[in-house]
């Protein structure tokens, strides 16, 4: 069966205080589901985080890193600098590390291949803008993004791969894409890894939906079929509210 997860993307928010203090809140919340619960922290916070989480059931990740092992690319983090401190999940692909620092779909598959090679899961995010569905090529483009950075890979390297579909018109918007606009492209991506590497394959990566996910809408979302998860932005910084999205399932 596949995995229900639910992530916690906490962008470029909280110093290590308030990461102290949302961390202590979220390890109060009563868990109920059977989700995996996932934090993102940013760098800086990653330790404090990752030693505060330990005796609990919430996985630290990081929220990007560089292809390379390690040489002169001032103010980058390799995979095996994440890996020194326990850290073995990271996401891969944001929409905004796409639109503000020039991730290609070229430079992530350098990046999925080296999270690979250093044995590290991945969450890897993908979407369609706005002008992208408003002329009806939302598939044409999600297709794209997942073949260009991940289909040079083995059947096999999906049980480390995540997929995170998130439209980036429904970031940070307060406007979701709606449940029905979810499992349908949940579906058509599922189809797209079956088509390439087979119904086995397909039907165990978990995709998660990113976007504007609440306490108030991620029940309806999570119950669409193809829907396994979520990755959530805004919300995720409440502990109560992030708490009742992973309740959600
Ligand atoms: P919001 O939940 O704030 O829309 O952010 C979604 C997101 O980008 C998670 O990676």
């Amino acid at each position: 069966m596949r995995k229900h997860i639910v992530a916690g993307n906490w962008k470029m928010n909280n110093g290590l205080i308030q990461t102290e203090t949302l961390i202590s809140e979220l390890k109060q919340q009563e868990q109920t589901s059977d989700a995996e619960v996932m934090i993102a922290p940013s760098f800086t916070n990653l330790w404090h985080a990752f030693e505060s989480t330990r005796q609990h059931d919430i996985e630290v990740v990081a929220q990007n890193m560089h292809f390379s092992d390690k040489g002169a690319y001032t103010g980058e983090v390799s995979a095996g600098m994440l890996k020194s401190l326990g850290i073995k999940t990271v996401i891969l692909g944001h929409s905004e590390r796409r639109a503000y620092y020039n991730e290609t779909d070229e430079s992530l598959a350098k990046k999925v291949d080296a999270a690979l090679q250093n044995n590290m899961r991945i969450i890897f995010c993908f979407g369609e803008e706005l002008s992208d569905r408003k002329s009806g090529n939302e598939e044409t483009v999600v297709e794209n993004q997942i073949k260009n950075a991940l289909f040079h890979l083995e059947a096999s390297a999906f049980k480390n791969i995540v997929l995170a579909y998130e439209p980036v018109w429904a970031i940070g918007t307060g406007e979701t894409a709606s449940p029905e606009q979810a499992q349908d492209m949940h579906a058509f991506i599922r189809k797209t890894l079956a088509n390439n590497y087979g119904n086995d394959t397909a039907e165990s990566v978990s995709i998660l939906y990113g976007g504007s996910v609440k306490p108030n809408n991620a029940k309806e979302i999570f119950s669409k079929p193809d829907v396994d998860g979520g990755l959530i932005g805004g919300a995720s910084l409440k502990a109560e509210d992030f708490y009742a999205i992973v309740n959600a399932f």
